[in-house]
């Protein structure tokens, strides 16, 4: 086969290496519009799991790579005068020129011919090659000629940074935060080679701009950066490199690049792209180098194992990389967005700010770390325990920041877990009976500091089905002490109250015959902000509310609080998401009033505030409240996240505890981003934007994700709903999953616990044999 790569970068040398040994008989050239030997960059820094595919893919330059890294454990956080160091990190640096030019030379021994100075204006200028490779880099032109195949979409993001050098050696991955009166300036530093480190400043656009970087000279900005950065410079000077764009004192955003198709066919031969030009992934996680020798790896297999279908290969190759590429940029995204919003979390206390720093990508959790540093972990715990006000437990184990209590007024919750408020659409007439004293009592029996009851109605039109609880009359507050009263009795559990309103999601089938469908027969009419539909012709209509309609629902919600009290709830929520009347006044998509309540979202949350209020003053103040909100519609026009810190603030104004970050259910045209611990994301920018506690929600499944999530300040609470469905006992079993043993079971229960605990710490202990016992069969194997 001809093959011709299109750049000389690590994606293109690689590729042409393994395609060359695989098979001698092949013609392949690399076309570089560098000089042999020169190059630009500073250190790129690997993991040490992409070191173990160079070593399979070629041991001879995986060996010369690894006699020129320097490898390091040490991850170091620096802010306000405070260091934070954790180990096991496992990376290595090498200087780009260094690793470029070990390819090069490898190129030239297996036969690969090297041109050099040759700037390539169009894949055309090959005409008897069978495979082209565009791996031209970030600016890739081949990609530009040929966009209507590859479709790029080009995110530029928001920080500016700048890549230089110094021979400060730092001995640790180096994070240091420096405040300056423009805002915060960050610095990401590593060793690569014996005398020198790359050091890579970053700061906002507005930071950068008002600091009046955007027009300083490039030997100002090196100074500013130096006398900014001095105390971690020990006086070493920074150093600016080659006049290469990246490499240059030239300030640049990001730019995150991700193709529909990494395949285009120019009439004679398919040119594929490879490396940063088919996608970027941000420098903070360090992947560039790694996701460039990896697409080349599997490009060369994939060739390799179909010999006579290079189609066929190539769909593989794309199908296979533009996978891992999408699971690397959503951890990619999440770190980038970190360093975006340093502000939001230099307030917290170092050692969490560092944690939140380690977790940022959501990909490191609470046991990776531990796995990597476990008295790094213990301690943190200690830390977290110690300010929760406990101590370590009768096993001597660290408490898990999951097991650490939580107060808010006069309530103190046990743990961080919360039964989320499930719908289960099992009473009659609105009262809760056996169904839901079984269902609930069992949640509370079931480990979890917190149980709320599923949304339960103001009035008979303001359920969702003729199934859902209310709290409008005698019959149904009795039903609730019932369970109110066993839970008390039973557990050290307590149990809220969510109250709320259907709006114009109401008189529908209970969820098992036809989820949001209106009843055949029976319907009641409905109300929301403004006259909608949920379901397009579908769904029945509902008005607009009329002052006198606003002035009878607001008093229902106050009747309803007091029911509440009387049946002795320790805990209330007011609904105010997923398009349920209150919320539907908060979102543009669902009100279109044009009076006081309509308009801005000052004005469209005026009522549900009206009715914060007032139940707010009949609600016991030793008691707290929390607030659940869509933290995003998920459609373009409505609620952002951006506005659930207004919401947010507005509800702690007017004497809200918590705000339970949910999201969607406002509109059919929403396109959620599933994922685990989804909506997390919104739970940290309003605890850390707004300043109030939140609960997080949404496909937190795993003790693991409530660590990490508390841990990092995230969020104060954790609400986990199906997995409650599937087991009462979920906080229970999880605790016994991690070897957390110093939880209480209730006392009927005890005898399982410990046989849990045992069979669970032997199911561990094979596992982890199992690994020593394949690690060291992988050792021998190297
Ligand atoms: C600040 C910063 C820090 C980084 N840190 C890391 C890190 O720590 N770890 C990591 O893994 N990655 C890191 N990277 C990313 C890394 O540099 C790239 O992801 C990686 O080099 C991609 O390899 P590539 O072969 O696809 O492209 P490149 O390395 O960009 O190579 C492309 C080559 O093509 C040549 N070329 C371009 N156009 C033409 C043309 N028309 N004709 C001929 N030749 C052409 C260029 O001269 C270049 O040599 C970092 C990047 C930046 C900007
Ligand atoms: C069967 C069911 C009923 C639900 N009912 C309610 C409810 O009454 N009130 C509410 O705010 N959320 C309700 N939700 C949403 C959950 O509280 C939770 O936010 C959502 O399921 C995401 O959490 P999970 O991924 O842990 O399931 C319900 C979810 C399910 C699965």
């Amino acid at each position: 086969m001809n093959i011709v790569c299109i750049g000389g970068g690590p994606s293109g040398l690689y590729f042409a290496l393994l395609m060359k040994r695989q098979n001698p008989a092949h013609d392949i050239t690399v076309v570089e519009r560098n000089r042999p030997y020169d190059t630009f960059g500073w250190g790129v820094v690997f993991s040490d799991q992409t070191l173990g595919n160079l070593q399979a893919a070629d041991p001879v330059s995986a060996a010369q790579i690894l006699g020129a890294f320097n490898h390091w454990d040490d991850i170091e956080v620096n802010i306000r005068g405070a260091k934070v160091r954790s180990g096991g990190h496992g990376f290595c640096g090498i200087g780009r020129k260094r690793l470029l030019n070990i390819l090069q030379r490898r190129c030239e021994e297996v036969g690969v011919k090297l041109v050099f100075e040759a700037d390539v204006q169009n894949d055309d200028e090959y005409p008897h090659a069978d495979l082209i490779i565009a791996s031209d880099g970030l600016n890739s032109r081949i990609r530009t000629r040929h966009a209507a195949t590859y479709q790029p979409d080009i995110d530029l993001r928001d920080c500016r940074f700048v890549w230089l050098g110094t021979n400060k050696l730092f001995e640790a991955f180096t994070f240091a935060f420096e405040e300056t009166e423009w805002g915060w300036f960050q610095a990401h530093a590593y060793r690569f080679d014996d005398s020198t480190s790359t050091f890579i400043v970053e700061a906002p656009e507005r930071v950068w701009r008002a600091a009046g970087l955007d027009t300083m000279e490039k030997e100002d900005a090196i100074a500013f950066c130096e006398k900014l950065f001095a105390k971690h410079l020990d006086g070493h000077a920074l150093i600016s490199n080659a006049s290469h764009l990246r490499g240059s004192a030239q300030w640049i955003r990001f730019p995150r690049v991700v193709c529909k198709r990494w395949v285009h066919h120019n009439g004679r031969a398919p040119v594929v792209l490879m490396g940063d030009a088919a996608h970027t992934a941000h420098f903070s996680i360090g992947s560039g180098t790694k996701l460039a020798l990896e697409d080349a790896i599997e490009l060369a297999r994939c060739i390799g194992q179909q010999p006579g279908d290079l189609q066929g290969a190539l769909q593989h190759y794309e199908d296979v990389r533009s996978i891992e590429v999408l699971r690397i940029q959503n951890a990619a995204r999440n770190s980038t967005e970190w360093f975006e919003h340093v502000d939001r979390y230099v307030n917290l206390p170092p050692e969490q700010f560092a944690y939140s720093l380690l977790t940022r990508s959501q990909r490191i959790s609470h046991e990776n770390l531990r796995v990597r540093d476990k008295a790094y972990v213990e301690g943190f715990e200690d830390w977290i325990a110690q300010r929760a006000g406990v101590q370590r437990g009768a096993s001597q184990a660290a408490v898990p920041p999951m097991f650490t209590p939580f107060t808010v007024r006069s309530v103190t919750l046990k743990n961080r877990v919360i039964v989320s408020p499930m719908a289960q659409y099992s009473c009659t007439d609105g009262v809760p009976a056996d169904y839901h004293l079984v269902h609930l009592g069992a949640r509370a029996m079931g480990g979890a500091g917190l149980v709320v009851a599923e949304m339960t109605c103001t009035s008979a039109d303001a359920r969702i089905t003729p199934g859902c609880p209310g709290l409008w009359n005698t019959a149904q507050r009795d039903g609730w002490k019932r369970i109110v009263d066993f839970v008390h009795a039973n557990c050290d559990a307590k149990i809220a109250i969510q109250l709320g309103h259907a709006g114009a999601k109401g008189s529908t089938r209970v969820a098992w015959e036809g989820i949001d469908l209106p009843l055949e027969r029976g319907n009641w009419p409905l109300i929301s902000a403004s006259p909608q539909q949920y379901l397009d012709g579908v769904s029945d209509w509902s008005h607009a509310m009329t002052r006198a309609d606003m002035e009878r629902v607001r008093d229902d919600f106050v009747q309803a609080t007091r029911l509440a009290i009387e049946a002795g709830f320790d805990w209330l929520e007011l609904h105010c998401a997923h398009g349920y009347l209150l919320s539907s006044f908060i979102s543009p998509l669902t009100n279109l009033r044009s009076d006081d309540y309509g308009g801005s979202l000052a004005n469209r949350l005026r009522y549900p505030l009206e009715v914060f209020n007032a139940v707010r003053a009949v609600w016991p103040q030793d008691l707290p409240i929390s607030v659940r909100i869509s933290a995003n519609d998920w459609v373009e026009g409505g609620i952002t996240p951006d506005d659930a810190i207004q919401i947010a603030l507005a509800f702690k104004a007017a004497g809200a505890d918590l705000i339970d970050c949910s999201s969607g259910q406002v509109s059919k045209q929403e396109q959620p981003v599933f994922g685990r611990m989804f909506q997390t994301p919104f739970a940290d920018r309003v605890r850390n934007e707004a300043g109030i506690a939140t609960i997080a929600v949404g496909a937190i499944s795993e003790a693991d994700h409530v660590n990490s999530i508390i841990a990092s300040g995230r969020a104060d609470l954790c609400a986990v709903a199906r997995p409650h469905l599937a087991n009462p006992a979920w906080t229970l079993m999880e605790s016994a999953k991690i070897g957390y043993v110093d939880v209480s079971w209730p006392k009927q229960y005890r005898a399982a616990k410990q046989q849990l605990e045992r069979n669970l710490e032997r199911e561990r202990a094979a596992t982890a044999a199992l690994a020593q016992a394949s690690r060291a069969h992988l050792e021998e194997g190297v």
